[in-house]
């Protein structure tokens, strides 16, 4: 059993039995399916790879820990691949027994009965939501004479996230492999880009790095946005073409046997930062250098969002974006124009990591950062082309700088400092040929 098992168990009451799944394929278009991603809890748990599964864990007189898999089927395996199957759950995974998936059903009654609490994530997997629901209608009548159902079921998530909040030494590493692959390929798109490159090229020879380096492929959607596509948050369209004298801004992080880093960088087409975009890019990088050196314990996530509010807003008045007392701009959220992300998240197994960002909802209480935690840090301004309030020369400026860090003791560290930020690296790195 994984660590990371034991420790839930550790977490979990007496007299309880917990069901986690695993994902399932999702179909891409009539008979194919998009590349498999396991379930990050699931995996977290207990390391198995495949669909379709299900981890029992019971805790009551003694721990148990079964896992429901795809039997080993040789047709399927022939089209489909190979399969663990119940042998190989016990024997690679360290399950204590392992049953064919099909048998689930069957078996839930016997699963459930007799303990007093259930651990199970409804609205995830709305086939298991169903026979779970099944079990105890089937149970409402019977449970005063012959059963014993859970009389309490209990979200897991939050046990798991906030384990997966804070970061074993081999997370850490796996996480630096996935942040050092990504900066350096963010590095090869520095030296390969130039105008009259597709969007869509940036994004392939930086995915053909990441992979060719041992990442899994990207962590999430990759934003390739030339130009005005910058100030799309979300831009993953990726297919035009690059213009000498705008900005590229790259949001792009590799995987690592599931573990994400997530970088942003913003340059010049070019080679070269016009007056303007520097005057932008200048005020987003002091924010940035600021909010890494307040990523540190001692400082709550809460702070941090509104201390880079404060800079940020100051930022845009230097600029000339924004007019008026710093205060009242952030009372009213003025901002918000051209500031409306958060300055960061948590980063692990999913790019928008797992655990809470509260200590106490109800009281706005947020949390500490504590040493093992991975943040990312990523201020950023965007300036709509349209923006007939904004100074002419900025307008269709998007730029945003993100680097993944680590909480240590007695500070951070900045696990994607390969790639520079520093404006003059970067221009001078682009005049260098291209390492491929
Ligand atoms: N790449 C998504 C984000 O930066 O949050
Ligand atoms: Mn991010
Ligand atoms: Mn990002």
């Amino acid at each position: 059993m994984r660590g990371q098992l034991k420790k839930f168990i550790e977490a979990m009451d007496d007299n309880s039995v917990a069901i986690i799944p695993a994902a399932h394929e999702q179909t891409r278009s009539y008979d194919t399916e998009y590349k498999f991603r396991q379930d990050s809890d699931f995996w977290y748990l207990t390391g198995f790879p495949e669909p379709d599964a299900i981890a029992v864990i019971t805790k009551a007189n003694k721990v148990s820990y079964t896992l429901y898999v795809r039997p080993r089927d040789p047709v399927m395996e022939t089209w489909f691949g190979r399969r663990q199957g119940v042998d190989g759950a016990v024997k690679n995974y360290k399950a204590e027994r392992a049953f064919p998936i099909d048998k689930f059903a069957a078996d839930l009654g016997k699963i459930l009965d007799g303990y007093d609490k259930l651990y199970y994530r409804f609205a995830l997997d709305t086939a298991l939501d169903q026979q779970i629901l099944g079990y105890f209608k089937g149970q409402r009548v019977a449970r005063l004479r012959t059963a014993y159902p859970p009389h309490t079921i209990i979200d897991p998530t939050p046990i798991i996230g906030e384990m997966r909040l804070h970061k074993s030494e081999k997370e850490v590493a796996l996480m630096q492999k996935a942040a050092t692959i990504a900066a350096e390929a963010h590095i090869l798109a520095m030296k390969k880009v130039k105008p009259g490159m597709n969007e869509s090229q940036v994004e392939s020879l930086m995915e053909a790095y990441m992979r060719d380096q041992g990442a899994s492929g990207v962590a999430y959607n990759s934003i390739i946005g030339g130009g005005d596509n910058a100030t799309i948050l979300h831009y993953i369209e990726n297919n035009m073409p690059l213009k000498d004298g705008d900005l590229i801004l790259i949001d792009a992080g590799a995987e690592v046997e599931g573990y994400a880093s997530d970088i942003t960088r913003t340059f010049p087409v070019n080679g070269k930062y016009t007056k303007a975009q520097r005057e932008v890019y200048d005020v987003v990088l002091d924010v940035q250098l600021k909010c890494i050196d307040f990523t540190v314990v001692g400082n709550t996530h809460q702070k941090r969002q509104e201390y880079s509010i404060e800079l940020l807003t100051e930022g845009m008045k230097k600029l000339g974006l924004l007019k008026g007392k710093t205060k009242d701009l952030i009372k009213k959220k003025s901002y918000m124009k051209y500031y409306m992300h958060g300055v960061g998240h948590w980063l692990g197994l999913d790019v928008h990591d797992a655990g809470r960002y509260f200590v106490d909802q109800q009281a706005k209480q947020s949390k500490p950062y504590a040493p093992g935690m991975v943040l990312t840090v990523e201020p950023g301004l965007y300036i709509p082309p349209n923006d007939k309030s904004a100074p002419a020369k900025y307008r269709g400026i998007g730029i945003r700088i993100e680097d993944d860090v680590l909480v240590t003791k007695d500070g951070n560290l900045n696990l994607t400092q390969k790639v520079t930020k520093d404006p003059d690296e970067i221009e001078a790195l682009m005049q260098k040929p291209a390492r491929k």
